[in-house]
Protein backbone atom coordinates (compact mmCIF):
# COMPACT_ATOMS: atom_id res chain seq x y z
CA UNK A 1 0.00 0.00 0.00
CA UNK A 2 0.82 3.51 -0.98
CA UNK A 3 2.40 5.46 2.18
CA UNK A 4 -0.16 8.94 2.27
CA UNK A 5 1.78 11.98 3.57
CA UNK A 6 0.51 14.84 4.10
CA UNK A 7 2.34 18.43 3.86
CA UNK A 8 1.77 21.20 5.97
CA UNK A 9 3.48 24.60 4.59
CA UNK A 10 2.05 28.47 3.96
CA UNK A 11 4.81 28.62 0.85
CA UNK A 12 3.24 27.29 -1.83
CA UNK A 13 6.58 26.87 -3.71
CA UNK A 14 7.86 24.43 -0.58
CA UNK A 15 4.09 22.14 -1.24
CA UNK A 16 4.79 22.07 -5.10
CA UNK A 17 8.92 21.11 -5.11
CA UNK A 18 8.09 18.62 -1.75
CA UNK A 19 5.18 17.11 -3.22
CA UNK A 20 6.96 16.64 -6.58
CA UNK A 21 9.71 14.72 -4.99
CA UNK A 22 7.59 12.41 -2.82
CA UNK A 23 4.99 11.81 -5.96
CA UNK A 24 7.40 10.81 -8.14
CA UNK A 25 8.75 8.38 -5.37
CA UNK A 26 5.23 6.95 -5.83
CA UNK A 27 3.88 8.49 -2.39
CA UNK A 28 0.53 9.62 -2.17
CA UNK A 29 0.39 13.30 -0.91
CA UNK A 30 -2.16 15.54 0.90
CA UNK A 31 -0.78 19.61 0.93
CA UNK A 32 -2.43 21.82 3.49
CA UNK A 33 -1.79 25.55 3.37
CA UNK A 34 -1.98 26.49 6.96
CA UNK A 35 -2.08 24.89 10.23
CA UNK A 36 -5.27 24.60 11.17
CA UNK A 37 -6.01 23.11 7.52
CA UNK A 38 -3.13 20.70 8.22
CA UNK A 39 -4.78 19.74 11.56
CA UNK A 40 -8.07 19.10 9.93
CA UNK A 41 -6.71 17.13 7.65
CA UNK A 42 -4.89 14.66 9.62
CA UNK A 43 -8.30 14.13 11.25
CA UNK A 44 -10.03 13.47 8.06
CA UNK A 45 -7.32 11.25 5.98
CA UNK A 46 -5.08 9.97 8.88
CA UNK A 47 -1.65 10.05 7.03
CA UNK A 48 1.14 8.03 7.63
CA UNK A 49 3.87 10.98 8.12
CA UNK A 50 3.26 14.65 8.08
CA UNK A 51 5.94 17.24 6.71
CA UNK A 52 5.33 20.47 9.00
CA UNK A 53 6.95 23.93 8.06
CA UNK A 54 7.89 25.35 11.68
CA UNK A 55 7.27 29.47 10.63
CA UNK A 56 3.93 30.17 9.56
CA UNK A 57 1.34 33.02 10.00
CA UNK A 58 -1.21 32.18 12.16
CA UNK A 59 -0.45 29.36 14.02
CA UNK A 60 2.97 28.16 14.07
CA UNK A 61 4.77 24.80 13.55
CA UNK A 62 5.27 24.45 17.35
CA UNK A 63 1.80 24.79 18.03
CA UNK A 64 0.54 22.51 15.19
CA UNK A 65 3.06 19.87 15.99
CA UNK A 66 1.30 19.62 19.71
CA UNK A 67 -2.10 19.63 18.60
CA UNK A 68 -1.01 16.94 16.23
CA UNK A 69 0.65 14.88 18.77
CA UNK A 70 -2.03 15.19 21.06
CA UNK A 71 -4.38 13.87 18.83
CA UNK A 72 -2.11 10.73 17.29
CA UNK A 73 0.69 10.32 19.51
CA UNK A 74 2.05 7.97 17.17
CA UNK A 75 1.88 9.72 14.16
CA UNK A 76 5.41 10.66 12.77
CA UNK A 77 6.09 14.23 12.67
CA UNK A 78 9.11 15.70 10.11
CA UNK A 79 9.71 19.41 10.83
CA UNK A 80 10.86 21.66 7.90
CA UNK A 81 12.61 24.49 8.95
CA UNK A 82 14.15 27.79 7.12
CA UNK A 83 17.64 29.07 7.72
CA UNK A 84 17.90 31.12 11.25
CA UNK A 85 14.80 28.40 12.79
CA UNK A 86 16.76 25.47 13.47
CA UNK A 87 17.37 26.22 17.12
CA UNK A 88 13.05 25.75 16.60
CA UNK A 89 13.56 22.96 14.94
CA UNK A 90 15.89 21.54 17.64
CA UNK A 91 13.20 22.67 20.16
CA UNK A 92 10.56 20.87 18.21
CA UNK A 93 12.52 17.27 18.00
CA UNK A 94 12.74 17.44 21.72
CA UNK A 95 8.77 18.15 21.73
CA UNK A 96 8.04 14.88 20.30
CA UNK A 97 9.12 15.43 15.97
CA UNK A 98 10.46 12.82 14.60
CA UNK A 99 12.95 14.32 12.76
CA UNK A 100 14.21 17.97 11.07
CA UNK A 101 14.87 18.78 7.60
CA UNK A 102 16.52 22.17 6.03
CA UNK A 103 15.06 24.37 3.61
CA UNK A 104 15.80 23.97 0.88
CA UNK A 105 14.76 20.31 1.50
CA UNK A 106 16.70 17.81 -1.01
CA UNK A 107 15.31 14.90 -2.30
CA UNK A 108 17.91 12.57 -0.64
CA UNK A 109 16.98 14.00 2.88
CA UNK A 110 13.13 13.99 2.30
CA UNK A 111 13.03 10.01 1.52
CA UNK A 112 15.66 9.20 4.00
CA UNK A 113 13.86 10.78 6.44
CA UNK A 114 10.58 9.05 5.27
CA UNK A 115 11.72 5.70 5.11
CA UNK A 116 13.08 6.02 8.77
CA UNK A 117 9.85 7.13 10.06
CA UNK A 118 7.85 4.77 8.80
CA UNK A 119 9.88 2.11 9.61
CA UNK A 120 9.90 3.27 13.29
CA UNK A 121 6.25 3.45 13.14
CA UNK A 122 5.79 -0.16 11.10
CA UNK A 123 8.13 -1.40 14.43
CA UNK A 124 6.05 -0.11 16.67
CA UNK A 125 2.69 -1.42 15.36
CA UNK A 126 4.45 -4.68 15.76
CA UNK A 127 5.44 -4.31 19.06
CA UNK A 128 1.89 -3.22 20.50
CA UNK A 129 0.23 -6.54 18.83
CA UNK A 130 2.77 -8.42 20.12
CA UNK A 131 2.35 -7.02 23.58
CA UNK A 132 -1.50 -7.07 23.04
CA UNK A 133 -1.12 -10.78 22.07
CA UNK A 134 0.90 -11.56 25.24
CA UNK A 135 -1.41 -9.43 27.42
CA UNK A 136 -4.11 -11.74 25.77
CA UNK A 137 -1.81 -14.83 26.93
CA UNK A 138 -1.36 -14.02 30.28
CA UNK A 139 -5.17 -12.00 30.79
CA UNK A 140 -6.61 -13.99 34.11
CA UNK A 141 -10.35 -14.89 32.94
CA UNK A 142 -13.18 -15.46 35.15
CA UNK A 143 -15.77 -13.71 37.46
CA UNK A 144 -17.06 -16.03 40.52
CA UNK A 145 -17.09 -14.67 43.75
CA UNK A 146 -13.67 -16.59 44.53
CA UNK A 147 -12.14 -15.55 41.71
CA UNK A 148 -13.32 -12.08 42.45
CA UNK A 149 -11.88 -12.41 46.16
CA UNK A 150 -8.41 -13.38 44.51
CA UNK A 151 -8.66 -10.34 42.54
CA UNK A 152 -9.18 -8.43 45.62
CA UNK A 153 -6.00 -9.57 47.23
CA UNK A 154 -3.87 -9.08 43.62
CA UNK A 155 -5.43 -5.00 44.06
CA UNK A 156 -4.20 -5.00 47.63
CA UNK A 157 -1.21 -6.84 47.38
CA UNK A 158 0.23 -4.70 43.99
CA UNK A 159 1.01 -1.66 45.07
CA UNK A 160 3.21 -3.09 48.17
CA UNK A 161 6.80 -4.64 48.15
CA UNK A 162 5.31 -7.36 50.64
CA UNK A 163 6.43 -10.67 50.05
CA UNK A 164 3.36 -12.71 48.68
CA UNK A 165 3.14 -16.63 49.02
CA UNK A 166 0.50 -17.96 46.94
CA UNK A 167 -0.99 -21.49 47.27
CA UNK A 168 -2.90 -23.66 45.54
CA UNK A 169 -3.36 -27.07 43.38
CA UNK A 170 -1.32 -27.37 40.48
CA UNK A 171 -2.77 -25.61 37.53
CA UNK A 172 -5.41 -22.81 39.32
CA UNK A 173 -3.77 -20.04 37.91
CA UNK A 174 -0.71 -19.02 40.70
CA UNK A 175 1.94 -18.03 38.08
CA UNK A 176 -0.84 -16.08 36.02
CA UNK A 177 -1.52 -14.47 39.55
CA UNK A 178 1.83 -14.02 40.31
CA UNK A 179 2.56 -11.82 37.00
CA UNK A 180 -0.56 -9.76 37.32
CA UNK A 181 0.84 -8.34 40.40
CA UNK A 182 3.96 -7.74 39.01
CA UNK A 183 2.01 -5.41 35.96
CA UNK A 184 -0.04 -3.96 38.76
CA UNK A 185 3.40 -3.05 40.51
CA UNK A 186 4.91 0.39 40.59
CA UNK A 187 7.91 -2.32 39.42
CA UNK A 188 5.93 -3.28 36.33
CA UNK A 189 8.15 -1.97 33.79
CA UNK A 190 11.54 -3.76 35.25
CA UNK A 191 11.64 -7.25 35.00
CA UNK A 192 9.44 -10.28 35.96
CA UNK A 193 11.94 -13.14 36.71
CA UNK A 194 10.84 -16.44 37.20
CA UNK A 195 12.51 -19.87 39.03
CA UNK A 196 10.92 -23.03 39.08
CA UNK A 197 12.47 -24.09 42.18
CA UNK A 198 11.87 -27.81 41.80
CA UNK A 199 13.25 -27.85 38.07
CA UNK A 200 16.64 -27.16 38.89
CA UNK A 201 18.95 -29.64 40.09
CA UNK A 202 19.85 -29.13 43.88
CA UNK A 203 23.53 -28.83 42.93
CA UNK A 204 22.69 -26.02 40.58
CA UNK A 205 20.18 -24.14 42.12
CA UNK A 206 22.19 -21.65 44.85
CA UNK A 207 24.24 -20.46 41.52
CA UNK A 208 21.61 -19.91 39.68
CA UNK A 209 19.78 -17.99 42.52
CA UNK A 210 22.72 -15.93 43.31
CA UNK A 211 25.24 -16.42 40.86
CA UNK A 212 28.98 -17.73 40.48
CA UNK A 213 32.45 -16.54 39.61
CA UNK A 214 34.47 -17.75 36.99
CA UNK A 215 35.86 -21.03 38.23
CA UNK A 216 34.49 -21.11 42.31
CA UNK A 217 33.82 -24.63 41.40
CA UNK A 218 34.28 -27.15 38.74
CA UNK A 219 32.35 -26.55 35.34
CA UNK A 220 31.64 -22.30 36.45
CA UNK A 221 33.90 -21.45 32.82
CA UNK A 222 32.20 -18.43 32.65
CA UNK A 223 30.74 -15.54 35.60
CA UNK A 224 27.03 -16.15 36.04
CA UNK A 225 24.63 -13.63 37.32
CA UNK A 226 22.42 -15.12 39.47
CA UNK A 227 18.60 -14.48 39.28
CA UNK A 228 18.36 -11.90 42.13
CA UNK A 229 20.51 -10.03 40.42
CA UNK A 230 18.44 -10.22 37.44
CA UNK A 231 15.60 -9.20 38.95
CA UNK A 232 17.02 -6.26 41.06
CA UNK A 233 14.34 -3.31 40.79
CA UNK A 234 11.73 -6.04 39.58
CA UNK A 235 10.36 -9.19 41.20
CA UNK A 236 11.20 -12.42 41.12
CA UNK A 237 8.52 -15.33 41.28
CA UNK A 238 9.97 -18.15 43.29
CA UNK A 239 7.66 -21.04 41.71
CA UNK A 240 7.70 -24.57 43.21
CA UNK A 241 9.68 -23.07 46.58
CA UNK A 242 8.01 -26.02 48.69
CA UNK A 243 10.62 -28.10 46.92
CA UNK A 244 13.68 -25.95 47.97
CA UNK A 245 16.37 -27.83 49.97
CA UNK A 246 17.29 -26.94 53.55
CA UNK A 247 20.39 -24.97 52.09
CA UNK A 248 19.07 -22.67 49.50
CA UNK A 249 16.15 -22.29 52.08
CA UNK A 250 18.91 -20.67 54.35
CA UNK A 251 20.01 -18.49 51.55
CA UNK A 252 16.78 -16.82 50.56
CA UNK A 253 15.62 -16.32 54.12
CA UNK A 254 19.24 -14.04 54.42
CA UNK A 255 18.22 -12.03 51.51
CA UNK A 256 14.97 -11.60 52.53
CA UNK A 257 16.10 -10.51 56.00
CA UNK A 258 19.27 -8.62 54.76
CA UNK A 259 17.95 -7.77 51.04
CA UNK A 260 21.56 -8.56 49.55
CA UNK A 261 23.28 -11.63 47.65
CA UNK A 262 26.25 -13.22 47.71
CA UNK A 263 27.80 -15.08 44.36
CA UNK A 264 29.23 -18.44 44.90
CA UNK A 265 32.98 -17.90 45.16
CA UNK A 266 33.14 -14.48 45.89
CA UNK A 267 33.20 -12.75 49.23
CA UNK A 268 31.77 -9.44 47.95
CA UNK A 269 27.73 -8.91 48.71
CA UNK A 270 25.47 -7.35 46.36
CA UNK A 271 22.51 -5.20 47.68
CA UNK A 272 19.63 -5.58 45.83
CA UNK A 273 15.94 -4.43 45.57
CA UNK A 274 13.89 -7.38 45.03
CA UNK A 275 10.50 -8.01 45.47
CA UNK A 276 9.85 -11.33 46.11
CA UNK A 277 6.52 -13.58 44.81
CA UNK A 278 6.68 -17.20 45.83
CA UNK A 279 4.26 -20.21 44.88
CA UNK A 280 3.46 -23.83 46.18
CA UNK A 281 1.12 -26.27 45.66
CA UNK A 282 2.55 -28.05 48.95
CA UNK A 283 0.90 -27.41 51.74
CA UNK A 284 3.94 -25.65 53.68
CA UNK A 285 2.67 -25.67 57.27
CA UNK A 286 2.79 -30.13 56.89
CA UNK A 287 6.01 -29.45 55.29
CA UNK A 288 7.29 -27.48 58.26
CA UNK A 289 5.51 -30.18 60.82
CA UNK A 290 7.48 -32.59 58.69
CA UNK A 291 10.61 -30.75 59.01
CA UNK A 292 11.34 -30.50 55.33
CA UNK A 293 10.55 -26.05 55.47
CA UNK A 294 11.75 -23.49 57.72
CA UNK A 295 9.36 -21.92 59.81
CA UNK A 296 10.92 -18.60 59.57
CA UNK A 297 10.78 -18.71 56.32
CA UNK A 298 7.74 -19.91 55.84
CA UNK A 299 6.37 -16.59 57.60
CA UNK A 300 8.85 -14.11 55.27
CA UNK A 301 7.57 -15.85 52.25
CA UNK A 302 3.58 -15.42 53.83
CA UNK A 303 3.40 -11.50 54.68
CA UNK A 304 0.07 -11.57 51.77
CA UNK A 305 -1.03 -15.04 51.89
CA UNK A 306 -3.34 -15.40 48.63
CA UNK A 307 -5.33 -18.87 48.14
CA UNK A 308 -5.92 -19.94 44.59
CA UNK A 309 -9.01 -21.86 44.94
CA UNK A 310 -9.22 -24.93 42.50
CA UNK A 311 -11.21 -24.81 39.33
CA UNK A 312 -14.30 -27.19 40.91
CA UNK A 313 -15.18 -24.28 43.54
CA UNK A 314 -15.53 -22.26 41.00
CA UNK A 315 -17.43 -23.85 38.04
CA UNK A 316 -19.35 -20.43 37.17
CA UNK A 317 -16.07 -19.41 35.25
CA UNK A 318 -16.24 -22.39 33.48
CA UNK A 319 -17.77 -20.81 30.33
CA UNK A 320 -15.62 -17.81 30.30
CA UNK A 321 -12.92 -20.05 30.58
CA UNK A 322 -13.97 -22.00 27.46
CA UNK A 323 -14.49 -19.38 25.86
CA UNK A 324 -11.54 -17.42 26.16
CA UNK A 325 -9.14 -20.58 24.99
CA UNK A 326 -11.61 -21.37 22.24
CA UNK A 327 -10.52 -17.88 20.57
CA UNK A 328 -7.08 -18.18 21.41
CA UNK A 329 -6.79 -21.51 20.28
CA UNK A 330 -8.80 -21.12 16.86
CA UNK A 331 -6.59 -17.91 16.19
CA UNK A 332 -3.17 -19.96 16.82
CA UNK A 333 -4.72 -22.92 14.29
CA UNK A 334 -6.58 -20.54 11.68
CA UNK A 335 -9.66 -21.75 11.95
CA UNK A 336 -12.84 -20.26 12.86
CA UNK A 337 -14.27 -20.20 16.54
CA UNK A 338 -16.55 -22.55 16.94
CA UNK A 339 -20.16 -22.21 18.63
CA UNK A 340 -19.93 -24.61 21.73
CA UNK A 341 -23.74 -25.58 22.61
CA UNK A 342 -25.29 -24.73 25.82
CA UNK A 343 -25.62 -28.53 26.24
CA UNK A 344 -22.02 -28.42 25.81
CA UNK A 345 -20.75 -26.23 28.16
CA UNK A 346 -22.86 -27.67 31.02
CA UNK A 347 -21.35 -30.99 30.54
CA UNK A 348 -17.99 -28.67 30.92
CA UNK A 349 -18.90 -27.53 33.90
CA UNK A 350 -19.50 -30.99 35.60
CA UNK A 351 -16.41 -32.35 34.47
CA UNK A 352 -13.78 -33.60 37.20
CA UNK A 353 -10.81 -30.98 36.13
CA UNK A 354 -8.31 -32.45 38.69
CA UNK A 355 -5.90 -30.89 36.81
CA UNK A 356 -7.37 -27.25 36.98
CA UNK A 357 -7.43 -24.51 34.69
CA UNK A 358 -4.32 -26.03 32.87
CA UNK A 359 -6.09 -29.44 32.14
CA UNK A 360 -9.28 -27.35 31.11
CA UNK A 361 -6.77 -24.92 28.73
CA UNK A 362 -5.17 -28.45 27.34
CA UNK A 363 -8.91 -30.10 26.66
CA UNK A 364 -10.19 -26.63 24.64
CA UNK A 365 -7.03 -26.95 22.54
CA UNK A 366 -7.38 -30.73 21.93
CA UNK A 367 -11.06 -29.79 20.98
CA UNK A 368 -10.41 -26.99 18.46
CA UNK A 369 -7.56 -29.50 16.81
CA UNK A 370 -9.70 -32.36 16.38
CA UNK A 371 -13.31 -31.55 16.22
CA UNK A 372 -13.95 -30.01 12.75
CA UNK A 373 -17.15 -28.83 12.96
CA UNK A 374 -18.36 -25.07 13.11
CA UNK A 375 -20.58 -26.34 16.66
CA UNK A 376 -19.08 -28.70 19.46
CA UNK A 377 -21.95 -30.35 21.01
CA UNK A 378 -21.67 -33.22 23.67
CA UNK A 379 -21.15 -36.06 21.60
CA UNK A 380 -17.69 -34.50 20.99
CA UNK A 381 -16.95 -34.17 24.76
CA UNK A 382 -17.92 -37.56 25.86
CA UNK A 383 -14.68 -39.39 24.91
CA UNK A 384 -12.26 -36.39 25.73
CA UNK A 385 -14.07 -34.94 28.72
CA UNK A 386 -14.51 -37.70 31.52
CA UNK A 387 -17.66 -36.70 34.31
CA UNK A 388 -17.19 -36.66 37.94
CA UNK A 389 -18.06 -39.85 39.44
CA UNK A 390 -21.98 -39.77 40.42
CA UNK A 391 -21.93 -39.76 44.35
CA UNK A 392 -23.89 -43.06 45.87
CA UNK A 393 -27.15 -42.90 44.92
CA UNK A 394 -29.70 -42.47 48.12
CA UNK A 395 -33.31 -41.70 47.92
CA UNK A 396 -32.47 -38.62 49.47
CA UNK A 397 -29.69 -36.66 49.24
CA UNK A 398 -29.34 -36.08 53.20
CA UNK A 399 -30.35 -39.61 54.76
CA UNK A 400 -28.09 -41.86 56.21
CA UNK A 401 -26.32 -44.06 53.31
CA UNK A 402 -27.03 -47.73 53.23
CA UNK A 403 -25.77 -49.99 55.26
CA UNK A 404 -26.27 -53.41 53.65
CA UNK A 405 -25.94 -54.86 49.74
CA UNK A 406 -29.62 -55.28 50.00
CA UNK A 407 -30.52 -51.32 51.34
CA UNK A 408 -27.88 -50.24 48.90
CA UNK A 409 -29.46 -52.21 45.75
CA UNK A 410 -32.86 -50.77 47.28
CA UNK A 411 -32.17 -47.32 46.96
CA UNK A 412 -30.29 -47.43 43.90
CA UNK A 413 -33.27 -48.40 42.43
CA UNK A 414 -35.90 -46.10 43.95
CA UNK A 415 -32.93 -43.14 42.58
CA UNK A 416 -32.61 -44.92 38.93
CA UNK A 417 -36.96 -45.42 38.93
CA UNK A 418 -37.37 -41.83 40.14
CA UNK A 419 -34.47 -40.69 37.66
CA UNK A 420 -36.58 -42.16 34.73
CA UNK A 421 -39.91 -41.11 35.71
CA UNK A 422 -38.52 -37.77 35.56
CA UNK A 423 -36.98 -38.10 32.25
CA UNK A 424 -40.18 -39.45 30.81
CA UNK A 425 -42.50 -36.79 32.84
CA UNK A 426 -44.06 -39.07 34.84
CA UNK A 427 -45.63 -41.00 32.12
CA UNK A 428 -45.64 -44.45 33.17
CA UNK A 429 -46.06 -46.62 29.76
CA UNK A 430 -43.40 -45.13 28.47
CA UNK A 431 -40.48 -45.68 31.11
CA UNK A 432 -41.04 -49.17 31.39
CA UNK A 433 -40.61 -49.35 28.00
CA UNK A 434 -37.49 -47.20 28.25
CA UNK A 435 -36.17 -49.66 31.13
CA UNK A 436 -37.31 -52.66 29.57
CA UNK A 437 -39.69 -53.94 32.06
CA UNK A 438 -43.31 -54.80 32.09
CA UNK A 439 -45.36 -51.72 33.36
CA UNK A 440 -47.33 -54.22 36.52
CA UNK A 441 -43.71 -54.33 37.11
CA UNK A 442 -42.83 -50.90 37.75
CA UNK A 443 -46.57 -50.28 38.98
CA UNK A 444 -45.45 -52.90 41.58
CA UNK A 445 -41.70 -51.02 42.45
CA UNK A 446 -43.77 -47.82 42.75
CA UNK A 447 -45.59 -49.14 45.23
CA UNK A 448 -43.25 -50.68 47.08
CA UNK A 449 -40.71 -47.83 47.35
CA UNK A 450 -43.77 -45.56 47.83
CA UNK A 451 -42.99 -43.22 44.68
CA UNK A 452 -45.48 -40.87 44.02
CA UNK A 453 -45.40 -37.58 41.51
CA UNK A 454 -46.39 -35.57 44.05
CA UNK A 455 -42.88 -36.67 45.97
CA UNK A 456 -40.96 -35.26 43.02
CA UNK A 457 -40.75 -31.53 44.19
N1 LIG B 1 -8.19 -17.50 35.33
C1 LIG B 1 -7.48 -17.88 34.24
N2 LIG B 1 -7.76 -17.32 33.04
C2 LIG B 1 -7.08 -17.70 31.94
N3 LIG B 1 -6.11 -18.63 31.93
C3 LIG B 1 -5.79 -19.22 33.10
C4 LIG B 1 -6.46 -18.88 34.30
N4 LIG B 1 -5.94 -19.61 35.30
C5 LIG B 1 -4.98 -20.39 34.75
N5 LIG B 1 -4.89 -20.16 33.41
C6 LIG B 1 -3.99 -20.85 32.47
O1 LIG B 1 -3.87 -22.18 32.89
C7 LIG B 1 -2.53 -22.64 32.83
C8 LIG B 1 -2.04 -23.01 34.20
O2 LIG B 1 -1.91 -21.84 35.01
P1 LIG B 1 -0.61 -21.56 35.90
O3 LIG B 1 0.61 -22.03 35.20
O4 LIG B 1 -0.67 -20.15 36.34
O5 LIG B 1 -0.95 -22.55 37.09
P2 LIG B 1 -0.10 -22.84 38.41
O6 LIG B 1 -1.04 -22.67 39.54
O7 LIG B 1 1.14 -22.05 38.40
O8 LIG B 1 0.19 -24.40 38.23
P3 LIG B 1 1.46 -25.25 38.78
O9 LIG B 1 1.30 -25.35 40.26
O10 LIG B 1 1.24 -26.59 38.10
O11 LIG B 1 2.68 -24.55 38.34
C9 LIG B 1 -1.74 -21.51 32.23
O12 LIG B 1 -1.62 -21.72 30.85
C10 LIG B 1 -2.57 -20.28 32.49
O13 LIG B 1 -2.38 -19.31 31.51
MG1 LIG C 1 3.12 -22.66 38.06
Amino acid sequence: MKARILVIDDEAEVRRSVGMILRYDDYEVLEASSGPEGIALAEKEAPDLVFLDIKMPGMDGLEVLQRLRNANENLPVVIISGHGTVSTAVEATKAGAFDFIEKPPSSEKLLVSIRNALERTRLSDENRSLRRAAEVRHQMVGESPSLRQVWDAIKRAAPTNATVLLQGESGVGKELVARSIHRNSLRSRERFIQVNCAAIPEELIESELFGHEKGSFTGATEKQIGKFEQADRGTIFLDEVGDMSAKTQAKVLRVLQEGEVERLGSARTIKVDVRVIAATNKDLEQEIEKGTFREDLYFRLSVIPIRVPPLRDRRDDIPLLVRHFADLFSRDNNRRLPRFTPAALEYLQKARWKGNVRELKNTVERLIIMTPGDTLDVDDLRDIVRLEPKAPVTPDGDKERPGTLREFKESAERAFLVGKLRENAWNISKTAEVIGTPRSNLYKKLEQYGISQEGDG
